[in-house]
């Protein structure tokens, strides 16, 4: 089997053999000086020091130049499939308006619902394809990918099929997740527990055999769904085999502990979790997703991600990137800002947007550079990791590698 080396790199970063749970300190790093990876088929065969790998390899790929290598990013948690632009709610939140007011100037998710739903697959498509290849040069590799602007069966269906198109023509592996339930119509007439029926007895079959999700997302908080609103649709989500995601503890709890309770693979935003809610989140095996561009957003505080940590929880930190609450969506800024607020090490936040990313979304062969995992890396032009937090997202990478190619960064 033909072996490419590529490297030399400075620093690599393996990410590998560090706990899921619990804080990380940067000693704990075991970082390879003068490093290379040998790749084969798209896969690590090898990872190790230049010199030593250089005899096994048929090519080499030599990088010049300051390099720091680590695992490709992934963004666990996107909302990029949408119609229309959200900027008018944001003045209006920055000029001291209340959530029900802006709702009801015509702002909120059902703004956002409307132009989606306005817009042609082929539309919708061309969005989810240009956002994916910002966040290919940011350096994401794998990204997940919501529906949740459709709200109905047929709109949810050119949702998740203009995200399956979009897997098909971009770089990075698409995870794609079925949000229906992210608040109930304004256009549904019957109850919340009736509209959730109607889309697990005539969405979840047509997931299934279109293969268009293999992920259920709810949004449980006082706007949108109660905890026992979402127990038969979670349990009718399971019975299919659909891996389960909660939008929980955003502004009230009891999210979280539904997540735990069905065994979701991950609990996002927890800006609202206090300390009940973290320890049994961190006794669980549900991963704790911060989303550090939705507080920045909408001027929110943070998830408490140094109590999570401390108190032994899975910190992913993923980007919420969506029109309404985050509409930067640049993870790499977004991680570093969340370190600066709750004094995480650098291997917390890069474990954050790496490994710990990769079990939230319940994915096995990425997020740590190893024999046997994808070959998705990223290239920062330093010779010191500690300059790619400490830039805030301002350092780019200058290489990207998808499956051993060097796939960007390339012109919009
Ligand atoms: O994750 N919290 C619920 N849903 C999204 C916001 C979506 C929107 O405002 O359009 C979120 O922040
Ligand atoms: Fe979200």
């Amino acid at each position: 089997m033909e072996k490419t080396l590529i490297g030399p790199f400075i620093q690599l970063l393996p990410l590998s053999g560090l706990p899921l749970k619990g804080a990380l300190k940067d000693e704990a790093l075991q970082i390879i000086p003068n490093a290379a990876i040998l790749v084969s088929q798209g896969k690590i065969h090898k990872v190790g020091i230049f010199s030593d790998l250089e005899k096994e390899a048929d090519t080499i790929e030599y990088v010049e130049g300051d390099a720091v290598c680590l695992p490709g990013f992934i963004d666990a948690h996107t909302h990029i499939c949408f119609g229309g632009s959200r900027a008018k709610d944001y003045a209006m939140r920055n000029a001291g308006k209340t959530y029900l007011e802006i709702a009801k100037a015509g702002g909120g998710i059902w703004d956002t619902v409307t132009k989606t739903r306005q817009a042609t697959e082929e539309e919708l498509l061309k969005g989810v394809i240009q956002r994916s290849k910002v966040h290919l040069n940011n350096g994401i590799t794998t990204l997940e990918i919501k529906s949740g602007y459709g709200l109905s069966v047929d709109e949810e269906l050119k949702m998740l099929r203009a995200i399956k198109k979009a897997s098909e023509a971009v770089t990075q592996d698409i995870v794609p997740t079925c949000l229906a339930a992210h608040m109930k119509p304004k256009d549904w007439s019957g109850s919340s527990t009736s509209y959730l029926e109607e889309i697990s007895n005539q969405l979840f079959p047509l997931l299934k055999s279109e293969g268009l999700a293999n992920r259920i997302d709810a949004f449980i908080e006082d706007s949108a769904f109660s905890a026992e609103e979402i127990a038969p649709y979670f349990k009718a989500a399971k019975s299919y085999g659909f891996d389960l995601t909660v939008h929980a503890d955003q502004f009230t709890t009891s999210g979280s502990q539904t997540a735990i309770d069905y065994g979701a693979i991950s609990a996002d935003h927890l800006e609202a979790s206090g300390e009940k809610e973290i320890v049994n989140l961190a006794k669980s095996n549900t991963i704790s997703v911060a989303l550090p561009g939705a507080s920045i957003g909408l001027g929110c505080d943070f998830t408490p991600a140094r109590n999570i940590l401390d108190l032994g929880g899975a910190l992913a930190i993923a980007s919420d990137h969506n029109p309404g609450s985050a509409p930067m969506g640049d993870l790499l800024t977004q991680a570093s800002i969340l370190g600066t607020f709750e004094k995480l090490s650098n291997a917390e936040v890069l474990s954050g947007i790496t490994f710990r990313a990769a079990k939230a979304l319940n994915l096995h062969d990425r997020g740590c550079l190893k024999t046997g995992n994808v070959a998705d890396f990223v290239v920062f032009p330093t010779n010191n990791y500690q300059e790619i937090t400490y830039h805030q997202g301002q350092l780019r990478p200058s290489m990207i590698f998808k499956n051993g190619k060097h796939v960007a960064p390339h012109p919009y």
